[in-house]
């Protein structure tokens, strides 16, 4: 979203870049990557969730229907209805599929609990075996294992019944099992709180580091990325996913949502973003769902399109990130806005910014753009515009007071003073939003 704009120059933030990709999928494939969504089969009748999916994403992860109490409820028994119904819609589209997840604590029937050592390990590489083989030649990648160690600074496995029972060998099993099962399938393994350098992704980043020197077949690591206020992305993201890829592994993120509203939404969906682009080896990003509306945690609103499939600050965020435009709508129409930014004066201890809002080809009846200031600086004041305020204090949206109606092609302006505090530098602005 940012682009740090020179110290006393006119630069001019365009939302309609000719030529530049207008969706998710066609900005992440300029990239080489691809950008994929959670989705839920029992939504696959809603016209604007199936519009939405169809338009902006490339690869699709069904949200729960190939988890093992989705497919084999009943032993030897299994159900593909729901998962198919998801892979046939992706696959005739073009997209491709994440295969989520084939052994995991969670969501798994009662019986396998129930089953001894011997009796479990069979029934662990039947499942897996019988899954893949149906989708052989359907599935990019599939999270073979996933959140299979503990939370906290003890490195541990974490209790289930397969590591319960089979001990720390399975996840290996489970990996051999699968390369066996479709050899041209990706072979991930998956969780969450590790994403930045920490006790639990340092225990797994030597399991792989153990695979890959003892030829246990894995190819990538997925990092789930599901943050919020309390569990924000870490400082160390990019750096964490380097050091995994410098393993010889690709890294893919597999589950991302974000907590939060506005612009600080808008940034935190932008880092993580340019930490997968700095990485030559994070191969796609997935987002947790389509809409806030479904959301798993759709209270926190962590999603790129709303709950009325309206793009959020987050979506322009995200597109731009990928070198992409929508023309500058970010609200889902196409009354867009561009912004420019000049410094108009500066001394010692602070400068005065002006920025210039200027309508799309329609007209508009209010905009918003976001600004952020390096801290220590803050701003100081403002005029021709209502602020409000992330926590933090150096990110600021300004929306329209009195001047928010424009015609096509019509220009406002509204400014502020920084107070440096010891810091030069100029702010950088997000992307216009009108209304
Ligand atoms: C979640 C789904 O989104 C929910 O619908 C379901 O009730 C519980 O599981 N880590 C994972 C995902 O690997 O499978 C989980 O999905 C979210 C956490």
């Amino acid at each position: 979203m940012a682009a740090l704009l020179a110290g006393a120059g006119v630069t001019a933030l365009s939302g309609t870049a000719e030529g530049a990709a207008s969706t998710l999928a066609s900005a992440a494939a300029g990239k080489g990557r691809y950008f994929g969504a959670a989705v839920a089969a029992q939504h696959l009748g809603e016209a604007p969730y199936v519009a939405t999916l169809d338009t902006e994403f490339n690869s699709v992860t069904p949200e729960n229907e190939m988890k093992w109490d989705a497919l084999e409820s009943t032993r030897g028994s299994f159900t593909f209805g729901a998962a198919d119904r998801i892979v046939d819609h992706a696959r005739s589209r073009g997209m491709q599929v994440r295969g989520h997840t084939l052994v995991w604590h969670s969501q798994l029937p009662g019986w396998v609990g129930g089953l001894g050592a011997s009796d479990l390990r069979s029934a662990m590489n039947h499942h897996i075996t019988q899954v893949m083989q149906h989708y052989k030649g359907k599935a990019a990648a599939w999270d073979v294992v996933n959140e299979a160690f503990q939370d906290g600074g003890s490195g541990a496995r974490r209790s289930s019944p397969f590591q319960d029972k089979l001990g720390n060998g399975f996840i290996e099993e489970a990996f051999r099992t699968a390369r066996a099962a479709d050899p041209a399938a990706k072979l991930c393994y998956n969780d969450y709180n590790t994403d930045g350098v920490n006790a639990k992704s340092n225990a797994v980043y030597a399991m792989v580091r153990d695979f890959k020197a003892r030829g246990v077949p894995i190819d990538c690591v997925g990092f789930q990325s599901h943050f919020n206020s309390a569990s924000p992305v870490p400082a160390d993201y990019r750096a964490n996913l380097q050091r995994f890829a410098d393993l010889g592994v690709d890294v893919q993120i597999t589950e991302l949502d974000i907590e939060g509203s506005g612009s600080a939404q808008a940034t935190a969906y932008a880092t993580v973003v340019n930490a997968c682009l700095a990485v030559s080896r994070c191969t796609g990003i997935t987002v947790w769902g389509v809409t806030d509306k479904y959301s798993w945690r759709s209270s926190g609103t962590p999603l790129l399109f709303d709950a009325n499939y309206a793009k959020k600050p987050a979506y322009t965020a995200v597109l731009s990130a990928l070198g992409g435009s929508d023309g500058g709508g970010g609200g889902g129409g196409s009354a867009g806005c561009t912004v420019s930014y000049r410094t108009t004066a500066e001394w010692n201890e602070g400068y005065n910014g002006q920025v210039t809002v200027t309508a799309g080809s329609t007209a508009i009846t209010g905009w918003s753009v976001p600004v952020t200031v390096t801290p220590p600086q803050r701003v100081s004041a403002t005029w021709n515009g209502t602020p409000s305020w992330d926590t933090g204090g150096n990110v600021m949206t300004m929306r329209s007071s009195h001047n928010g109606s424009l015609p096509a092609g019509g220009s406002t302006s509204f400014g502020f003073t920084v107070m440096k505090n010891g810091t030069g530098g100029a702010p950088s602005l997000g992307a216009c939003t009108a209304s």
